[in-house]
């Protein structure tokens, strides 16, 4: 299969890297990780062990075919420059795979792509991008995908099939949707509290007051999704989120990294995003309204 990976990221480069064992996979990333790439290879260290040069550009100016499949890894806040650029390469064959935090993604591609071009995935694999051409794969995860309309098609299966071929075990979700909101409520919870006490995942459970904090949000979170016609019990949200701090206690989150980096954040598209619903729905959006002003403060 032909892939473009739009956003050579830590998880972008990490399963493009995986699928270039058996497909033609072409990496889109920015300047010094491109040079590092070329000059030197992508090497993965930690649960994955990959030393190989993979073919990587700066933009899609260059892609002569449309591919089959064009994975969306970049930063939620990019998604609709990356897509207004990519636009040339995008075949009315081309599958679009959105695998990113936030929930505006799907809204984004859409201004651009037809819709059912367009599928989505969550993944909990956790990994980082300590310098250009390096990627550590801190966390063997999970991943699952789905089509829109939750169906599961030849073409979903097929791209199920790709990833696990390569190594990448991957599901069918018949509720993508879901899946993504599940994601943004842990995320909400858990990524801009890491962000204002400079701290790893594990640390919201040993300090009780942000433990309680962290309950707190995801309950609020959890009460906007349901008003948006989710149905999801806060006893399994808030189980959910302390089973991803545990698995992931050693990891910085996204959010802290990108802060550190002197980079946006994903704050609008994570509890940004749940506010403004949580506005629309007339529920009440205290806690993520407090981290998302003190995450921007911060950044300011
Ligand atoms: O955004 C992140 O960092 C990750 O989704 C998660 C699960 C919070 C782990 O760090």
């Amino acid at each position: 299969m032909n892939i473009v990976v739009l956003g050579a990221g830590a998880i972008g480069s990490l399963f493009g890297a995986l699928l270039s064992k058996k497909n033609n996979v072409m990496l889109i990333g920015r300047a010094p990780h491109v040079n590092a790439i070329r000059k030197g290879s992508l090497k993965i260290e930690g649960k994955t062990q990959f030393n190989k040069k993979v073919p990587i550009m700066l933009s899609v100016n260059d892609i002569k075919n449309p591919p089959d499949l064009l994975i969306i890894t970049v930063k939620s806040y990019d998604t609709e420059d990356a897509l207004k650029k990519a636009r040339k390469i995008i075949g009315s064959n081309t599958t679009i795979l959105s695998f990113q935090n936030g929930l505006d993604n799907i809204d984004e591609i859409g201004k651009i792509v037809d819709r059912k071009q367009t599928i989505a995935g969550v993944t909990t694999h956790g990994s980082i991008f300590p310098e250009p051409g390096l990627i550590r794969h801190t966390g063997k995860g999970k991943t699952v995908f789905g089509e829109l309309d939750g169906k599961k098609t030849e073409r979903i299966k097929n791209i199920v099939n790709i990833f696990n071929e390569a190594g990448i075990e991957t599901t069918i979700s018949k509720n993508i949707v879901k899946e993504i909101w599940i994601k943004a409520i842990v995320n909400s919870s858990i990524n801009p509290l890491t962000t204002i006490f400079q701290c790893k995942n594990g640390y919201l459970l040993e300090n009780p007051i942000l433990e309680k904090i962290v309950e707190k949000v995801c309950e609020e979170s959890t009460n906007i999704a349901n008003a948006e016609g989710l149905n999801l019990s806060f006893e399994d949200m808030f189980q959910k989120t302390r089973e991803v701090i545990e698995d992931t206690s050693e990891n910085y989150s996204s959010m802290l990294q990108s802060f550190k980096k002197g980079k946006k954040t994903e704050i609008e598209s994570i509890n940004g995003k749940i506010i403004d619903i949580g506005k629309i729905r007339g529920v009440d959006t205290l806690m993520n309204s407090i981290l998302a002003y003190l995450v921007n403060f911060m950044a300011d």
